[in-house]
């Protein structure tokens, strides 16, 4: 059997950080109220970084992929298959993939975005994983990149001050050993409005709200429970216990989320990789920025066992369950 295997890991953020004392400055200006302390406590939010007006999700990937690149030891010209993780695309076509291949500098392999909102990369890496193992790619960039600052009603606190710009890649090869052990993605549409950006391009113009919308606590209250029956879900398939998780690298959305999950699983929180703090919400991003994060902080390391999950908009959730 062949499996894939992650081999190298890679993240880009951009420069501009804004922490809650900045957010709270700047919301005072249009009579918007908040505070460092409602941030923190409802979320372990106290910074995320905004992209430049310039800066779309390609500009973001590139430098994320080409860190994980570095970090295999390979060239942009082994990769057979890019696949990008966004719901900030740079244009409405042609795939931000397409864009980050051609500044990879490369031609000729097959690329495409997955848009599965915060459950991108745990969507696009199953993807990529099954596209190894039946034979199809042999070295995938697999990539998380969003530039939510975009999508954001800054008159709207409840949902402004969540999100944050970055983005986060993996090297995935083809491997004689696993890699990746076990994966389980979800769907289900009925509940497209409890997270969504409504508007869409027509006639020359966005027709609708162009802004995201959230319903912060239906979302909450899905979340752990999906979460939780991802994470069993995997581990069954791999015929493995919560208790041989070395870390689990949750979504990045909302600290009290991504603690609820690892209680559940009656882990301690100090096998959580914890990024939300300094990242914010960075939707598909999130989870390679806190699996590179990790890695280069010498908590994640070669052979131990990573639980990766994710839940967003859709809505969508899965989980991953893999070797380092
Ligand atoms: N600053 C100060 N007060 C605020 C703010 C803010 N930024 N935002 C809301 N409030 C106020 C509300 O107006 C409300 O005031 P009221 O009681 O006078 O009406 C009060 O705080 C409570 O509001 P709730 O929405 O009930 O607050 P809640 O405790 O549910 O926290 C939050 C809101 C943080 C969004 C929470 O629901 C949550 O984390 N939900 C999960 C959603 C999430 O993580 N989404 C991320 C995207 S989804 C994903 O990635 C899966």
């Amino acid at each position: 059997r062949r499996f894939s295997r992650i081999t190298g890991t890679g993240s880009h953020l951009p420069a501009r950080r804004v922490t809650n004392d900045d957010l709270v400055a700047q919301l005072a200006q249009r009579g918007v109220e908040t505070s460092d302390e409602w941030i923190v406590e409802r979320t372990g939010i106290r910074a995320r970084h905004f992209a430049a007006a310039d800066q779309g999700a390609s500009d973001l990937a590139v430098p994320a992929a080409q860190a994980a690149l570095q970090a295999a030891g390979r060239q942009a010209s082994d990769i057979d298959l890019i696949i990008v993780a966004t719901s900030t695309p740079d244009m409405v076509f042609p795939s931000t993939a397409a864009i980050v291949q051609h500044k990879l500098g490369i031609a000729g392999c097959p690329v495409f975005d997955v848009q599965a909102v915060c459950s991108g990369f745990i969507y696009a890496l199953t993807v990529a994983d099954a596209m190894i193992a039946n034979g199809t790619a042999t070295r995938a960039l697999v990539i998380g990149s969003e530039v939510f600052s975009r999508l954001l009603d800054f008159d709207d606190r409840g949902t402004c001050v969540l999100f944050g710009d970055g983005a986060g890649a993996v090297v995935l090869e083809a491997s004689d050993t696993p890699g990746i052990l076990a994966t389980d993605l979800h769907a289900d549409g009925k509940y497209v409005d409890i997270l969504c950006v409504p508007g869409h391009v027509a006639g020359g113009q966005v027709l609708g709200d162009p802004l995201l919308k959230m319903d912060g606590q239906a979302v909450f209250k899905l979340a752990v429970g999906v979460l939780d029956k991802a994470a069993r879900a995997v581990l069954d398939k791999a015929r493995m216990q919560a208790g041989d998780i070395d870390w689990l690298i949750p979504h990045q959305a909302n600290i009290r989320i991504m603690l609820g999950t690892a209680r559940k699983l009656h882990l301690p929180p100090e096998k959580v990789v914890v990024t939300v703090h300094e990242h914010g919400n960075t939707s598909a991003a999130s989870i390679p920025l806190a699996l590179d994060h990790g890695v280069r902080a010498g908590q994640v390391k070669p052979g131990q066992t990573v639980l990766l999950e994710g839940v967003g908009g859709g809505f969508t959730w899965g989980a991953v369950l893999l070797k380092m």
